[in-house]
């Protein structure tokens, strides 16, 4: 693996990374400002169940969840989208989904980004026709530059500008997605 430049005392950050946008200390106070708040709103629910949207979500979903002082179940689910391919725009895919039903339960929809925002429209519809007993959404990072459909974020860590993002659970090419940071990747290295 090629490594780069230290991120202060901690990552070393590859090549492939233009620029360091969330460091490791950011993002873990803004997750347990997050926590926090998820915590007092559901006081009164009996139970919460998160639900990590795969692959991305699966770094955020832990530490948020870790932070959490209500009681939570944790379940998951993978889409597939077609956003960026041929293939009708929107198009979401259910590949697998939640472990247990989620009927009359409060359900939080745990996710790493909305970018056109057709996947978070499509786990907000289908949650709620299922029906649970609510429906909120926890996304870590935001591209409002990038929306194609308005979708609701109860939750929302970070807006960031319209560049490509890896690390803390994203990914380019399946690769990144262990980071401790969150970098924006270099043009050259996915035009
Ligand atoms: C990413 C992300 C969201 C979706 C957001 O998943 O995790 O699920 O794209 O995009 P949208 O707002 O344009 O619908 P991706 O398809 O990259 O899969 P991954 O999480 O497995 O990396």
């Amino acid at each position: 693996m090629t490594t780069g430049k230290a991120q202060g005392n901690h990552a070393q950050v590859p090549e492939a990374i233009e620029q360091v946008l969330l460091s490791q200390e950011t993002i873990a106070a803004r997750v347990r400002e997050l926590a926090t708040q998820i915590s007092a709103d559901y006081a009164d629910a009996h139970s919460v169940v998160l639900i990590g949207v795969l692959k991305g979500a699966f770094i955020f979903l832990a530490d948020l969840a870790r932070h959490l002082t209500v009681p939570h179940h944790v379940d998951f689910i993978a889409l597939s989208s077609y956003n960026r391919g041929a293939v009708r725009e929107g198009e979401v895919r259910l590949i697998m989904d939640t472990r247990a039903s989620v009927a009359d339960r409060h359900v939080l929809v745990v996710e790493d980004i909305v970018d056109t925002g057709h996947t978070l429209d499509y786990l907000l519809r289908t949650f709620r026709a299922r029906p649970a007993a609510s429906v909120r959404a926890a996304v870590l990072l935001s591209k409002p530059d990038r929306r194609r459909v308005e979708v609701p974020i109860d939750y929302l860590g970070f807006k960031i500008p319209d560049v490509w993002v890896v690390g803390y659970g994203l990914d380019y090419a399946d690769r990144f997605r262990t980071l401790p940071f969150i970098g924006a990747l270099k043009r050259e290295v996915y035009e």
